[in-house]
């Protein structure tokens, strides 16, 4: 007789997890960058400047393994913490990655989101650009690639909040997904993986909300060496995983247990 297979677990935001083990919703950190860079005795900027191939190896092994939705960490809240070189660095270098790569993301059919982006520090070009490739790619219907930019989880939080009071609803109304209605792109999935690469094991404000049940791995290798294959490798890793939920069901992403 063969084994029933257990129910698909709901995730906590109501949609289900994904089919055949590919995780719906990969978020990466891209950690490791001045490491990158220290270790070849080269300026922290160098180390930047390598992630471009990474960022854009990893939305293609994304898109190709058939992941729906990619976000990836560029600019946290925190990183203005940075000597104002480094920030300015960063500032032109995410300009001119999205000005080079826009026809190409564009002609893949990826639709581009930038989360954050409000500080007053974020130079205007920047920010029209940004605006610029989401207008490009907005109706497209392939991968979804959220770029947290000057992103933290606990501000998007507080700014759902603040826009819930705005809003009126009556306290005893409010609900989990009344409350994410009120955050920034509210159509976004839960997290189901994340990558933090370079070896650290911590969240940094990263979409606090959406990771609540997301798995992790993190991975030794520094984000400008990390490449499709350590991407899929990730994948692998989370298919053997066992989600549950909260519940107790035998269950592992893509395959019940034999
Ligand atoms: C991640 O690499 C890139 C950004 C935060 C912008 P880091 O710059 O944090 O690299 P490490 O952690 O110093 O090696
Ligand atoms: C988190 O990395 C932010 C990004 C990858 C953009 P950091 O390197 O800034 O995080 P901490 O400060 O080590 O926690
Ligand atoms: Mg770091």
């Amino acid at each position: 007789m063969t084994p029933e297979r257990p129910e698909r677990p709901e995730r906590p935001d109501g949609t289900s997890a994904s089919p055949a083990g590919v995780p719906r919703h990969v978020a990466c950190v891209m950690d490791g960058n001045g490491r990158w860079a220290a270790r070849r005795s080269l300026p922290r900027t160098s180390g930047h400047r390598a992630a471009e191939s990474t960022v854009i190896d990893v939305i293609e092994a994304a898109r190709t393994a058939g992941v729906e939705w990619l976000s990836l960490y560029a600019f946290s809240t925190e990183n203005w913490r940075r000597p104002s070189g480094e920030v300015d660095f960063l500032m032109g270098l995410v300009r001119r990655v999205v000005r080079k790569h826009a026809p190409l993301l564009h002609a893949r059919g990826i639709r581009c989101r930038f989360l954050g982006v409000t500080d007053p520090r974020i130079p205007a070009p920047l920010a029209r650009d940004f605006a610029d490739l989401m207008t490009l790619t907005g109706a497209n219907r392939g991968l979804t690639l959220t770029v947290a930019f000057d992103h933290g989880g606990r501000g998007d939080i507080v700014e759902a909040a603040r826009s819930l009071i705005r809003s009126g609803v009556p306290a005893d109304a409010v609900d989990e997904r009344r409350f994410a209605a009120h955050l920034p792109f509210p159509d976004t999935p839960d997290v189901d993986l994340v990558i933090r690469t370079s070896g650290e094991q911590r969240i940094s404000n990263f979409m606090l909300w959406q990771v609540a049940y997301a798995e992790w791995i993190f991975p030794q290798v520094l984000w400008p060496d990390f490449r499709a294959p350590h991407f899929l490798e990730c994948l692998g890793a989370y298919r053997q995983r066992d989600r549950r939920f909260g519940a107790v069901a035998p269950y592992t992403n893509g395959e019940p247990h034999p």
